[in-house]
């Protein structure tokens, strides 16, 4: 069958356009068969390319770009957001999410969001931020599976047994961490703003939960006695001072930017410390001839699009729980409206109360001290 000819007033593309807008709303299961790189396709999705030329190949785009184009379309009609993670891959990061950025700038977009559905391209806990966030929105993850080794290494009941054992001690969940350890805390922190959160408190001792290097890296830039749990990311606490000094070595000059989940002696061997947000930054504003983000792989990616004149250095690590997000299940995400993330509302009301006073400390507080490199080691008493 002729498609246009069942269509009166239409042209050929505009016959196609609304064919495959048809399909992608009604067809609840995703076709088995890889959409069509058409040539409505590839004049669509052309500015987004140029964006990642430096990044994506040619030939690799005629396999992202109807799926690409497929999600916008299908965003729009749904009415939703994505937003998406500095880890995740370019061709989400930067041809498919809404808002993008570190985990607290995506928590202040849930917050702000106005969309009734959330499409979280990043791993569980952050969709869970934007559900506690934003309770009556409906907010998918596209794989139930993509955790986090840090938000795995404690629960509530270990946050009630260190509550119990330091009576009165204010306690800081970094927000990489399940709903049930947010409930049980005072208040959250990100890497941007954790030596800032930590000092909001006014107390001599603070539990600082549950990332080890943060807790260390934290101490070096406070006189708050800090408490801390045994986690660690899985992808940081993978670099090392030799890495560093391989890395220099070989290219003279470099910028070294670490993340502070990374062992202090990698922060400290580093020029710079931060957020993946902060790290971004660093690079747009000072512009170094070449730099190599000690971090998750995609993030180099994602700040090269950016900053095209900087020579990145790609040694990385790729955290296993972000890469489960990808453009074919974002896709089939927004066509079965699946996995919806959902907290117990109990659970839920005492995390926002954490979170939100997160997000509502006052700017003069959050413009604090960042993290310094070059610190001595701080002492740290770990439990568990
Ligand atoms: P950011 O808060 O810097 O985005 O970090 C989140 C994270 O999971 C880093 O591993
Ligand atoms: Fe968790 Fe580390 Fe992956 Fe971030 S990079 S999501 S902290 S495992």
């Amino acid at each position: 069958m002729a498609l246009n000819q069942t269509n009166g007033g239409m042209n050929g593309q505009e016959v196609q356009k609304e064919a495959l807008e048809t399909s992608l709303f009604h067809n609840l299961k995703p076709s088995p068969e890889p959409l069509a790189y058409t040539p409505e396709i590839a004049r669509a999705t052309a500015p987004l390319y140029e964006k990642v030329a430096g990044v994506i190949p040619k030939i690799e785009w005629a396999a992202y770009a109807p799926t690409i184009y497929a999600i916008n379309e299908l965003k729009k009609a749904r009415g939703a957001v994505i937003l998406g993670h500095s880890y995740m891959t370019p061709e989400i990061y930067h041809c498919v999410s809404d808002f993008t950025g570190d985990s607290l700038m995506l928590a202040r977009k849930a917050a702000e969001a106005d969309a009734d559905i959330i499409v979280q391209a990043g791993v569980h806990f952050m969709a869970e931020t934007s559900k506690i966030l934003c309770p009556d929105k409906t907010v998918l993850i596209p794989d139930l599976r993509a955790g986090c080794s840090l938000a795995e290494s404690i629960t509530g009941a270990d946050v009630r047994m260190l509550k119990k054992r330091y009576p009165g001690v204010p306690v800081v969940t970094y927000v990489n961490t399940s709903a049930d350890v947010k409930a049980e805390c005072d208040i959250c922190c990100t890497s941007s703003n954790a030596v800032q959160v930590v000092e909001s408190l006014n107390a001599p001792r603070v539990i600082l939960l549950p990332d080890e290097f943060l807790a260390k890296n934290v101490a070096t830039m406070t006189d708050v006695e800090i408490i801390s749990w045994k986690g660690r990311c899985e992808v940081h606490e993978k670099f090392t001072v030799e890495d560093i000094t391989e890395l220099r070595d070989a290219n003279p000059g470099i910028v070294v930017l670490a993340h502070p989940e990374c062992p202090p002696d990698v922060m400290a061997a580093s020029d710079f410390a931060g957020s993946t947000s902060d790290m971004s930054n660093y690079v747009k504003q000072h512009q170094p001839e070449s730099a190599v983000l000690i971090t998750e792989c995609s993030m180099s990616d994602n700040v090269a699009v950016e900053n095209p004149q900087v020579d990145f250095i790609r040694p990385c690590n790729l955290c296993p729980h972000m890469k489960r997000i990808t453009l074919d299940n974002i896709l089939h995400s927004l066509q079965t409206m699946t996995f919806e993330v959902t907290i117990e509302p109990e659970i839920a009301a005492r995390a926002r109360v954490a979170v939100q006073r997160m997000i509502d400390l006052p700017a003069s507080t959050v413009a604090g001290p960042k993290f310094r490199i070059n610190q001595p080691a701080a002492d740290v008493t770990l439990v568990a």
